[in-house]
């Protein structure tokens, strides 16, 4: 599939899509937005990639929302495409399909809460964090207020937000933002790595265990508990749950099937 700002590449099962508008710092505008929701629903349906590894071309992972685009907006445009890229975001943490972000550069504004949507975040030493936002007469748009707050607390969140304050990856690892900072020439083989151990494991149950921990960290605990139950029962109606379990018995690696 040819996009205008992205490109999608399967190596091993795993998709690396990588937002490719390197002269604006890959910057989200409209195009962008629209082209990273068609990419995202191709993925979806496409059988042959079980992970994703989520990525930016040149120096930054995305240095924001364009703010070209964004300069003129009225109240009701700048609702909008806030939605729109809200939605968007979503589609990637409700995908069936874990996501990694592999942050290789800038992730400012709409970068860093691009970032958030993603499952796991490994970062580049060069990485840069934060919500600049209040410095441009905004707030962060992309449910930034929302996913920083759930992931570093909101005390840290609000500093991040107010002082507008940019941060580096080692920071970002040390408040919870980000899984593990890595030497830049080693970020994407440490994603794909990641990537592959997933891969090696039963998808229906990667997926299931993603769906009960978003979905039950929206909720109370007994009803994610719930959820669990479920989901947890639901696996042993499974091919892979019969293969994984006799493959231990039988001291052997197992062969899942179910994609
Ligand atoms: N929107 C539009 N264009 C952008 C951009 C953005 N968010 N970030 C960078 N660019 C453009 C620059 O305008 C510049 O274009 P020209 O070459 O045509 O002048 C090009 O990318 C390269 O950028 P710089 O020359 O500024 O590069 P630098 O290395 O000197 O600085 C930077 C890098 C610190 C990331 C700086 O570009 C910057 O501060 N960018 C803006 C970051 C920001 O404020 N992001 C938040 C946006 S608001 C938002 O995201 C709202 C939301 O929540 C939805």
């Amino acid at each position: 599939m040819q996009f205008e700002t992205l490109t999608i590449a399967i190596e091993n099962r795993i998709g690396i899509l990588t937002v490719n508008r390197p002269k604006a710092l890959n910057a989200l505008n409209s195009q962008v937005l629209e082209d990273l929701e068609k990419a995202v629903e191709a993925i979806e349906a496409n059988k042959e990639i079980d992970v994703v590894i989520l990525t930016g071309e040149g120096k930054a992972f995305v240095a924001g929302a364009d703010i070209t685009e964004m300069k003129d907006m009225n109240a009701d445009e700048g609702r909008t495409f806030g939605a729109y890229g809200m939605h968007v975001f979503r589609k990637i943490e409700l995908s069936s399909k874990p996501y990694i972000a592999a942050v290789n550069g800038f992730a400012l504004g709409g970068g860093c809460e691009l970032a958030m949507s993603c499952d796991i975040r490994v970062a580049s030493e060069k990485a840069k964090f934060g919500q600049p936002e209040v410095g441009l007469g905004i707030t962060p748009g992309f449910a930034g207020t929302q996913r920083l707050a759930r992931l570093v607390g909101t005390g840290k969140a609000k500093e991040l937000i107010f002082t507008a304050d940019i941060i580096s990856a080692v920071e970002a690892e040390k408040i919870g933002l980000v899984n593990a900072v890595v030497a830049p020439d080693d970020l994407m083989q440490t994603a794909k790595t990641m990537a592959e151990k997933i891969v090696a494991n039963a998808q229906l149950s990667v997926r299931y265990a993603k769906s009960a921990i978003n979905r039950g960290s929206e909720t109370d605990i007994e009803t994610a508990m719930v959820i669990e139950q479920d989901l947890f029962g639901l696996c042993f109606a499974t091919e892979d749950q019969k293969e994984g379990m006799t493959a231990f018995v039988e001291k052997r690696a197992p062969k899942f099937v179910t994609r």
